[in-house]
């Protein structure tokens, strides 16, 4: 059984170097199966051509998380918890074997990525007061999520479309998928009996009492009994859309800074 199994295997990887050396990478009959797949299971979140969007971008010659072909295999299998990464049900172990082919193969001719200068996107981060709302290595406001890691677990046209056009990219529909960072920040709109209006992101809810955060930061907690209006908007986001506010190569340059962060050096 287990001969059986890793003798394709063995034979592909006897084959790989050669078939790279020969600048033919993409030869071996496995790595093709394995892009069907891909776009099958993974290319709605990590672009048809793993060049990254909700998820981050494949093509890379070092992943973050998936430093080795174990590890690689393990997240695939397993998925990522709690990190919007889901586990795939269901795969033969070639399955495996040609997915783990087939994203290693992203690696080897890396995509450009951004062209946009991460320096210059900090500064434009700074400029345009990000930080007010998002924390980055612990500086800035909880309001929105914490950016920190962001460019290890976001595509750059995901990146370039949450401050472009943020409410575009909220899900459809009304049930929080849980991963989904956009779908938890659902923007609430209360009106008290005596006329008071808070606008703000849902914390916590049960059937008779509401708690949010306003843009300020402050915490409300309301009985709806209590409440003359209350509104959750779905499709909204309370996150401004900076479309128009900068010339298309700042756009780049704010890319580039926020595809950097990848957590604690
Ligand atoms: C529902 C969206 C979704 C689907 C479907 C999905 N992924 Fe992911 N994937 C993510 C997210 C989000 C992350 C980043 C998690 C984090 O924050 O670390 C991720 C992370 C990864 C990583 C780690 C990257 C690194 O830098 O180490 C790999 C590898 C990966 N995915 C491969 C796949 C493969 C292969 C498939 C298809 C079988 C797939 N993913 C399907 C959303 C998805
Ligand atoms: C008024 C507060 C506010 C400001 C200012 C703000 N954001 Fe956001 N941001 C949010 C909220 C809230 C979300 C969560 C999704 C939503 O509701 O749209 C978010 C989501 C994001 C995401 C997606 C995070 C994820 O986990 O997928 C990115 C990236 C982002 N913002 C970047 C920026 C950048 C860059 C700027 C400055 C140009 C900025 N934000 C300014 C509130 C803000």
């Amino acid at each position: 059984m287990i001969l059986t199994r890793c003798a394709p295997l063995a034979l592909v990887l006897a084959l790989v170097p050669a078939a790279q050396a020969a600048h033919a990478g993409q030869a071996a009959v496995d790595v093709g199966e394995g892009k069907k797949l891909f776009q099958g299971m993974c290319g709605r979140c990590h672009g048809i051509d793993g060049t990254g969007d909700e998820g981050p971008n494949l093509a890379r010659p070092t992943l973050t998380r998936a430093t080795d072909d174990e590890s690689l295999r393990a997240i695939i299998r397993d998925g990522i918890a709690d990190r919007g990464m889901p586990r795939v049900r269901r795969m033969t172990d070639t399955e495996l074997d040609q997915l783990v082919a087939y994203v290693r193969s992203l690696g080897r001719s890396p995509t450009a990525t951004s062209t946009g200068n991460a320096q210059r996107g900090g500064e434009i981060y700074t400029r345009l007061g990000c930080a007010s709302c998002h924390i980055v290595q612990g500086q800035g406001g909880s309001f929105g999520p914490d950016l920190t890691e962001i460019g290890a677990s976001r595509g750059p046209s995901y990146l370039r479309q949450s401050f472009l056009g943020p409410a575009e990219m909220l899900p459809q529909g009304s049930s929080p998928v849980p991963g989904r960072g956009f779908s938890e920040y659902l923007p609430v709109h209360v009106v008290t009996s005596d006329g008071r209006e808070v606008r703000g992101i849902r914390i916590n809810e049960d059937p008779f009492t509401i708690q949010l955060r306003d843009t300020n930061n402050r915490f409300h907690s309301f009985r709806k009994s209590d409440l003359k209006q209350f509104d959750k908007e779905f499709g909204k986001s309370l996150m401004p859309s900076f479309r128009g506010r900068l010339s298309d190569a700042e756009n780049e340059d704010l890319v580039a800074y926020l595809a950097s962060l990848r957590g604690a050096k």
